[in-house]
């Protein structure tokens, strides 16, 4: 939820640490500091709010050391303010914490009885005070202060700190959100996300949970929670800078919305058979005994493994949060309508407390962007207690926590998604989505080839049929002073076009701050009907599809009530006309990949109306991208 960046090394830290936390404001961005070496203390300058606020203090600063750490806040203890934001330091302590204490309370006032001042409202000085008694009272170095307080640490914690006794020491240790580290040339860095690395290096190494890194002269060494030595692996990441770039876009979002035809094209690539038209899903790793054997995998074993998998599911659970649970519902109407097995969706926040019945041979999909959430991590953990039961994780981040915990893997292949609200994230899991039904329909017999075919042409056909969607861009930038005005948004639609409503209205509130609401168009009549105005837009999603008419009808209802409609429809239709405000026509397409052409002008309406709004598109407030706490 917070970004975190350390860096010791010949470099002045203050430009690393600076550009670092800039890749990860993303994760949050409601205050923001650093904490420097300077005539041997650690100089701490912290901003409320965005990051530009903290640049601008540091302008007039300068620093002689060479070591330094720097965070980027979403607050969850304590509001946004500059005595709440990070570094914390007690006496020559200095920390950054991403993610919860829990126990926190219980901690603090038995060192408030001991006499202890703490100086913000947050969960996480506790930790430098914790850590402080053992560095300065109980005369322990930085490295075994840490040691000796992980056992009374209860929640979920990426941490790094520094003392001024060593000035040349950092020490980093986690439970939970990620820490990344890197090396070269006698530098360090240490980070929440790949981002803030590549600058320095491509070669990296991912902290486990449980473990420490203790960082000295350029050189890293690893550690157990117990103090025993770690030889761990080191990642080579394929990165280019140009993916975290707005490449003349006004916003990432905007950008983010354009590359979709590319992301549904990537998604698709690795399992598609351009010749035959059908689908085997490629490396998803069931045949392989953890996620580091991934490498040394045997493509024919895997793709019978899968198989062997897919045709003893009787049930299937799919699991996430936001906009993946949306993607996630729409698995659901293809899974059961293309395979006849019974699927059940829950956002990962019930579904890990809700004493779910899982039966002998589920299949559990989560679903994760980020593969960093943490209600979806502690769902996957909850299934895999289960033996009987395999989990297949859908990710967009490689090697993120979820990717590596699960026991099969497909890749969103989006590339890297910055705005905080989801766009191609979530086309591209929509086509993973289709891919997945596909494969558990031929392994139960299910689907003919005859329709195989169809419905991978369909797919392939979907990257240029988006790229004529985008052109209701010019639409809604003219609309949006328009749209902005209605004091609320209805988005409906029936069957696999229903989550599509519910993502719309998502990306409404989160991006305008507008009241928008998802319906299943049927149920209309039994409540929402009531808000139904002049001053209501209704957003009509009515695809040619076995549901036609009955969305129709639900629009006339609608209409009847005085509600502007707007309809979203395939290709010329003369009925969707007359009954609208506006018509928007979506290229013809199948049941399977109409949702994939729906979203673009939902995104493109959101964008546009918040835009107008002079909202900021890429973080939208009290959001983050990466909810890595409960
Ligand atoms: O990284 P994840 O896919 O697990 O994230 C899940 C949600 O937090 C995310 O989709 C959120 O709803 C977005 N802000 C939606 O735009």
């Amino acid at each position: 939820m917070c970004g975190i960046v350390g860096y010791t090394g010949p470099e002045n830290p203050k430009d690393i640490i600076m550009s670092g936390l800039k890749s990860l404001e993303y994760r949050g961005y409601d205050s923001a500091g650093v904490a420097i070496l300077h005539q041997g203390q650690f100089k701490r300058v912290r901003a409320e709010g965005k990051l530009t606020h903290l640049a601008q203090k540091l302008d007039k600063e300068s620093f002689d050391g060479h070591v330094g750490i720097g965070h980027t806040r979403w607050a969850t203890h304590g509001e946004p303010n500059e005595t709440n934001a990070h570094p914390h330091k007690v006496g020559p302590i200095s920390i950054v914490h991403n993610g919860i204490i829990e126990n926190y309370a219980e901690l603090k006032s038995e060192l408030q009885q001991q006499g202890a001042v703490f100086e913000s409202e947050t969960d996480s000085e506790l930790v430098a005070h914790l850590i402080y008694q053992k560095n300065q009272n109980e005369g322990m170095s930085l490295f075994d202060s840490v040691l000796s307080i992980l056992p009374e640490l209860t929640g979920a914690y990426s941490i790094l700190a520094v003392s001024e006794k060593r000035p040349e020491e950092m020490v980093a240790f986690k439970n939970g959100p990620p820490l990344i580290l890197g090396a070269s040339g006698g530098a360090v860095v240490v980070a929440s996300d790949l981002q803030a690395i590549m600058p320095i290096t491509k070669d990296v190494v991912y902290l486990e949970d449980d473990e420490v890194a203790f960082i000295e002269k350029g050189q890293v060494q690893f550690y157990s929670k117990n103090g025993e030595a770690l030889d761990k692996a080191t990642v080579h990441i394929d990165w280019s800078p140009e993916q975290v770039e707005k490449q003349g876009y006004a916003h990432f979002m905007l950008k983010e919305i354009f590359e979709q035809p590319r992301a549904v094209a990537n998604a698709l690539e690795p399992h598609i058979d351009l010749n035959s038209h059908t689908v085997r899903l490629k490396n998803v790793g069931f045949s392989v005994d953890g996620f580091d054997q991934l490498d040394q995998i045997n493509i024919e074993e895997d793709f019978k493994k899968t198989d062997e998998v897919f045709k003893s599911v009787e049930r299937i659970f799919i699991v996430a949060c936001g906009t993946s649970y949306y993607a996630g519902m729409v698995g659901e109407y293809l899974i059961e309508q293309m395979a006849g097995i019974p699927v059940e969706v829950d956002v990962a926040s019930e579904f890990r407390y809700r004493h779910t019945i899982i039966p002998e041979n589920s299949l559990v999909i989560v679903i994760s962007q980020s593969g960093e959430t943490a209600d979806t991590l502690a769902a996957l953990r909850q299934v895999k207690k289960l033996n009987s039961v395999k989990v297949l994780s859908i990710c967009n981040v490689k090697r993120s926590t979820i990717d590596r915990e699960a026991h099969g893997h497909l890749y969103m292949n989006a590339g890297v998604e910055i705005g905080v609200a989801s766009t191609k994230a979530f086309v591209s899991t929509l086509s993973l989505m289709n891919l997945v039904a596909m494969s558990l329909a031929k392994a139960k017999n299910n689907l003919d080839v005859v329709t195989e075919n169809k419905y991978v042409e369909q797919l392939l056909a979907v990257p240029s049929q988006m790229e004529k969607v985008l052109a209701y861009d010019k639409f809604f930038k003219s609309a949006a002073d328009t749209l902005k005005n209605f004091k609320g948004f209805l988005y409906m639609g029936r069957g696999i076009n229903f989550p599509i409503a519910l993502e719309g209205a998502l990306k409404l509130k989160e991006l305008a701050y507008m009241h928008a609401e998802g319906y299943a168009a049927g149920e209309m009549k039994h409540g929402p009907l009531a808000l139904i105005d002049s001053q209501m837009a209704i957003v009509m999603l009515v695809p040619q599809d076995a549901l036609y008419e009955k969305t129709v009808s639900n629009l006339e209802e609608a209409k009847a009530r005085g509600g502007v409609v707007i309809s979203i429809g395939s290709g010329e239709d003369e009925k969707l006309k007359k009954l609208s405000r506006h018509y928007l026509s979506l290229p013809e397409a199948g049941w399977t990949t109409n949702p994939l052409l729906e979203v673009l002008p939902l995104q493109l309406l959101a964008y546009h109306v918040a835009n107008s709004l002079e909202y900021d598109v890429d973080q939208p407030r009290n959001l983050a991208k990466s909810v890595t706490v409960e």
